[in-house]
């Protein structure tokens, strides 16, 4: 079949042209190496097609089935690698019509029917993105899992809750941890809502103003398991907002990451001491004999930065084109597939960097971050972290709370000047910031007495913490 109209791509587009492209432009022009990641979407978009063609009564039962065969054939040669991807064939469409052709003759000329590549990109990408949000849906449960092991052992940890990165008060390591996990818990409904406005069927909107053909555009979309059909053919062609709502998503999602990489970096430095990530997440130096670099947080940290650009790059990409399709929209493919590379490798490596890994022999995680509880404590005791809970105490004893406000700042200072906490401070002393203040201020002094009290829905408990456990753990499954 080497007359097919593709092979002729090498010398001219068609008859209409006078010259053939040059190899600078050829280059410049094509996409097939890294479009090719589409190839199951491609077959799978066309099957479907095709199937539908045969039931309108489009193309025969005959064509039919040389197409599945031909398809069948394609897949396998593709999975195996012995498939040739063709520069000349521009991209993953003509490189598989192409071969389906040189396969299976003039039914494989008679796929295209009805169809254009500007429906057909559109439509693979979105079965394939809804295929990656599925995963990605698996590793950001897996993460909030591991989290939530770690808040479940931790819940009764202290660890000085900051504000300006100054110590504020006391909150249970536990429930830090269940911070995130609220974040990822948001950023995957935000994925499932992505994936609703994703999952809808560009084909049958053919170039841009729908086909002639009597397609059954429903029967494709059910086919392919698709929630419904795009309802505008000019729109179904040309929009790319579901890849850059997804890449929003993703980059939140990073964002999250980041914050939180930036946590375990200032908490496993010799400063504060507070955790240990396992040495397979950490490098050393060359030059010094003791470091021990976090670099994976370092480097999610780094990649944020590039998945936030590639959410840039679509949303310039999209501004100021024209309906419908533009060749501007070959360009949406490196982000996205490099935003979809990066957050999941982030997620897997963070699921296990901090819940570990499940040790074959015993079936239990092993080797998550370790934490030093002795470290966050002293932390904690050395910043007057109760000081809110003297002020407090006050407010009880009857004193409006901005008198107690004031007062308790007399009272930090005495102990800043005696180098001690508050709970140390004698109680003759206490009292002589104000007299209502009795013995029983020292339970409301102490850190754990801080935390108990907060015992308050979405407050830092342990008792909260852990009946927040159990409501993660029954989402989570
Ligand atoms: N490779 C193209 C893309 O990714 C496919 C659509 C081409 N359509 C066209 N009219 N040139 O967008």
């Amino acid at each position: 079949m080497s007359q097919n109209q593709f092979d002729k791509k090498s010398q001219a587009w068609s008859a209409l042209f006078s010259e053939p492209m040059s190899d600078l432009v050829k280059r410049y022009t094509s996409s097939v190496f890294f479009d090719k990641r589409l190839w199951q979407a491609d077959i799978t978009g066309s099957l479907a097609h095709a199937e539908m063609l045969a039931a309108q009564g489009i193309i025969s039962a005959e064509d039919h089935a040389a197409i599945q065969k031909g398809m069948a054939q394609i897949w396998s040669e593709i999975e195996s690698g012995a498939f040739e991807w063709k520069l000349d064939l521009e991209d993953v469409h003509l490189n598989i019509e192409a071969r389906l052709t040189q396969l299976v003759g003039d039914a494989g000329k008679r796929l295209h029917t009805g169809r254009s590549r500007n429906d057909q990109v559109a439509t693979d990408v979105r079965l394939w993105l809804r295929g990656e949000i599925d995963l990605i849906g698996e590793l950001l449960a897996d993460l909030q899992k591991s989290l939530v092991d770690v808040a479940e052992a931790h819940a009764d940890v202290i660890l000085p809750g900051f504000t300006h990165l100054q110590v504020a008060q006391p909150v249970s390591f536990g429930h830090h941890m269940l911070a995130y996990v609220e974040m990822f818990s948001r950023d995957a409904e935000r994925f499932s809502e992505v994936r609703r406005r994703t999952n809808r069927l560009p084909l049958g909107s053919a170039a841009l103003a729908g086909t002639s053909y009597p397609l059954d555009r429903e029967r494709v979309a059910k086919t392919l398991g698709m929630d419904g059909v795009c309802q505008n053919s000019l729109d179904a062609v040309s929009d790319r907002d579901f890849a850059i709502e997804f890449t929003s998503a993703a980059s939140l999602t990073m964002i999250h990451i980041s914050r939180m990489s930036e946590e375990l970096i200032i908490w496993m430095s010799q400063n504060f001491g507070f955790i240990k990530i396992a040495d397979r997440f950490t490098t050393g130096s060359s030059i010094m004999p003791q470091k021990k670099n976090p670099d994976v947080p370092e480097l999610a940290r780094g990649k944020t930065g590039r998945v936030v650009g590639h959410l840039m790059g679509l949303i310039t990409l999209m501004k100021g084109q024209p309906l419908a399709y533009n060749k501007d929209n070959q360009e949406d493919k490196e982000p996205l597939f490099d935003t979809v590379d990066t957050l999941k490798d982030t997620l897997r490596i963070f699921s296990e960097m901090i819940g570990g890994q499940v040790n074959a022999a015993t079936g239990k995680k092993e080797g998550g971050i370790s934490v030093n509880a002795e470290a966050m404590e002293r932390a904690a005791l050395k910043g007057y972290a109760t000081a809110t809970d003297l002020a407090d105490y006050l407010v009880k004893k009857g004193l409006p709370f901005r008198d107690a406000h004031e007062t308790v700042a007399h009272a930090v200072k005495a102990a800043q000047s005696h180098a001690c906490d508050l709970s140390e401070l004698p109680l003759a002393v206490l009292q002589g910031f104000h007299a209502s203040i009795e013995k029983d201020v020292y339970e409301c002094l102490s850190l754990r007495g801080s935390l108990n009290a907060r015992n308050i829905l979405g407050g830092t408990a342990p008792a909260q913490v852990r009946a927040q456990v159990a409501r993660h753990r029954a989402r989570l499954g």
